[in-house]
């Protein structure tokens, strides 16, 4: 199935708004294909890294060191894993916890992402929120990258303002200056499209909140045009030679440098063109193929 059918009513439309809009699914749909919360509690029961977890209290980033304890195994350097008791009690606090990187543990997103990745040539990354009722997860903030907002469990109430510089690459702007261009809740079995640079924060009402989060890395046209620029550039020898140390005194002509640089950069096809092929997931068989095994004949 078109993972883009997932997240939104209409995928032509998603296109239209991509980047530019938000976008509210209005037709409930069944997420435990990809996640549900008897997995995310197993998830959590087998004991998460430290580095996979973080807890937000009143909207920032607190320290709760106490909810881990190192692996059994391991020698110096024992990572340390949280504890489902540690966990179950800075929820009951009102803390909010993220569990990153859920691909890695959940086979049902994994699949998802990968199938999101096949169809759009963009990688993605996933994030479980967990909200208890009457709190906050994160304070208002933007991403660089725009997500899908997959309502797993109970509802959360959004508010999202527009950008403020748009099509942000990188987080330089500290304050929201924007009115709300949105409100909403967000229900079980909804999905919520933030794209990059709107300003958002969800609050938990009368019950918890666990949605995940569907980051989509940002491949923008900038970025990607310099990334091959710098390629090809940079496997030339005439190119990578080294100023002077006194380059305001250093008169030797370079304008055929940029004449080969300009001609470099017409050669370059359009990132536009190329999007889908530039990112694949690992194919199916990879294993095998590294372990010099054949498939069995069909
Ligand atoms: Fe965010």
């Amino acid at each position: 199935m078109d993972p883009l059918k997932t997240l939104a009513d209409d995928p032509d439309l998603l296109m239209e708004y991509w980047d530019e809009k938000p976008l509210l699914t209005t037709v409930t749909r069944d997420f435990s294909d990809i996640l549900d919360l008897k997995e995310i509690e197993s998830m959590l029961s087998r004991g998460v890294p430290e580095r996979s977890l973080r807890v937000f209290e009143d909207g920032s980033a607190a320290e709760r060191g106490g909810i881990f304890h190192p692996r059994e195994r391991g020698g110096r350097t024992r990572e340390r894993v949280a504890t489902a008791s540690g966990l179950a009690e800075v929820l009951s606090s009102g803390c909010t916890v993220l569990l990153e990187e859920v691909q890695t543990f959940s086979p049902g997103v994994a699949r998802f992402a990968d199938e999101f990745t096949r169809a759009t040539g963009f990688e993605t990354y996933c994030v479980v929120f967990i909200t208890p009722p009457g709190h906050s997860g994160v304070k208002l903030h933007y991403d660089v990258d725009s997500v899908f907002l997959l309502q797993l469990h109970g509802s959360k109430s959004w508010r999202l303002h527009a950008p403020t510089a748009p099509y942000p690459l990188r987080q330089t702007v500290l304050e929201c200056t924007t009115e709300p261009v949105l409100e909403t809740d967000l229900d079980e079995g909804e999905c919520l499209y933030i794209p990059r640079g709107y300003w958002h924060a969800g609050t938990a009402r009368g019950s918890a909140s666990v949605h995940l989060s569907i980051g989509v890395r940002t491949r923008a046209w900038l970025p990607e045009v310099l990334r091959e620029l710098e390629r090809r550039a940079g496997a030339d020898p005439e190119l990578r030679r080294s100023l002077t140390p006194h380059p305001a005194q250093d008169d030797r002509d370079d304008s055929h440098l940029f004449d080969r640089l300009t001609a470099l950069v017409r050669e370059i096809p359009s990132p536009r063109a190329t999007a889908r092929q530039l990112s694949r997931p690992a194919p199916h068989g990879w294993l095998g193929a590294a372990i010099g095994e054949r498939r069995a004949a069909a």
